[in-house]
């Protein structure tokens, strides 16, 4: 008797011990945990496709976040130190010193960085191109170009040199030309449309070196598609150095990612240009997050679509020469509230983190 309790102890105890702690059965592992996260760099997976990217603020420079941004990406976009008024608040006087530290910190790490941005209507502070004749203002963008660019020629892989110049809801109808369809920036008012080619110009002068990029959201709407490839085609044809397009992507969840391949052909018909997905997220919007059920819809269309993406953007990937995340934890997005990144904010791994590793079999194997 006592010999028959011994003996089903003891099988007892190797089946608690086969099947996990407290005799319940281990959660059978899903198919992409196979390989431990440890293990697994988004930039070697995509390194025969196109560099990855993140955006670099100081707190990436320690801790955990520094390792989880040293293992998954290629290149650094400040997120928002190099825009001009942080670069020169007041007229005439740079501020170098936090794009040093950066620069520096992405020379000892082997990271790209991608200078954003030159001539922008937002974060531009209230002088700059504000208030002057077509003379002074023209003057102002060559001494910032200058003054930026210039000084980290040989540091900066790519330029984003104007951002955001078309107009919200343009579209080239009716005899439109793209000039008519950009927006009312100062710069447009205090230059005209030609201040495009000539940020181009002064950022081509001040740095020989970089690749230099138009930038902009929603280029995956077929009128601003259009608006912008009409741009890019006629300033290039006229022998302004212009190199690339920047798609910027900040999607939601009602993406259909056939739009956006639509703008990578269009775009990759304009001979010589290259292409770069330059601040990606997938907002979780429409509300109702706090629902179980919601959430987890939500998370799951999230994925397939960063899925979907990756897998377009590697059918391109003769043109794309980076895909950049706006950022890589939820909790430091700009648009936080709609947790559109990869990892949480312990830095854990999302599913749409699996699907961007996996995306051929996240789509043949989650969605259906
Ligand atoms: C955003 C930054 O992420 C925010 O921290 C800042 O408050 C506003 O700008 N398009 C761009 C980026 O080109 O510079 C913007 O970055 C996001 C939209």
């Amino acid at each position: 008797m006592k010999k028959s309790v011994a003996l089903l102890t003891i099988i007892l105890i190797i089946i608690t011990a086969v099947c996990g702690c407290a005799g319940e059965p281990a959660e059978p592992k899903e198919w992409y945990e196979e390989v431990s996260y440890e293990d697994i760099s988004l930039k070697e997976i995509y390194s025969d496709y196109f560099m990855l990217g993140t955006i670099y603020t100081k707190n990436i420079t320690v801790g955990a976040d520094r390792e989880l941004v040293l293992k998954h990406f290629d290149t650094i976009t400040p997120e928002n130190l190099m825009k001009p008024e942080n670069m020169q608040p007041t007229e005439g006087s740079f501020n170098y010193g936090e794009a040093d530290e950066m620069i520096a910190f992405a020379n000892e790490n082997g990271l790209n960085v991608i200078g954003h941005t030159l001539a922008w209507h937002q974060q531009s502070g209230d002088w700059l191109g504000q208030n002057v004749g077509r003379e002074e203002a023209i003057e102002q963008l060559r001494a910032h170009i200058y003054g930026v660019a210039a000084k980290y020629d040989g540091e900066i892989y790519s330029w984003d040199v104007v951002n955001e110049a078309i107009a919200d809801g343009a579209s080239m109808g009716n005899n439109k030309t793209w000039q008519d369809c950009l927006r009312e920036t100062q710069w447009l008012t205090s230059i005209g449309p030609d201040y495009i080619a000539l940020a181009f110009q002064f950022a081509h002068e001040a740095a020989p070196n970089a690749k230099l990029y138009y930038n902009d959201y929603n280029l995956n709407e077929t009128s601003k598609a259009k608006i912008a490839h009409a741009m890019v085609s006629e300033l290039r044809a006229a022998g302004v150095p212009i190199d690339g397009i920047g798609m910027q992507g900040h999607y939601d969840i009602k993406l259909k990612t056939a739009t956006v391949e639509k703008s990578l052909e269009l775009f990759s018909s304009i001979e010589g240009i290259e292409i770069a997905v330059t601040e990606l997220d997938i907002g979780m919007t429409g509300g109702g997050l706090d629902s179980e059920a919601v959430f987890k819809f939500m998370q799951s269309e999230q994925a397939r679509l960063y899925a979907e993406l990756f897998q377009i953007y590697k059918a391109h990937s003769d043109k794309i020469v980076r895909v950049t995340f706006w950022g890589y934890r939820d909790d430091a997005s700009w648009r936080k509230e709609y947790l559109p990144l990869l990892f949480t904010s312990e830095l854990e791994p999302k599913t749409s983190f699996y699907a961007v590793a996996y995306p051929e079999r996240w789509l043949e194997e989650e969605v259906n």
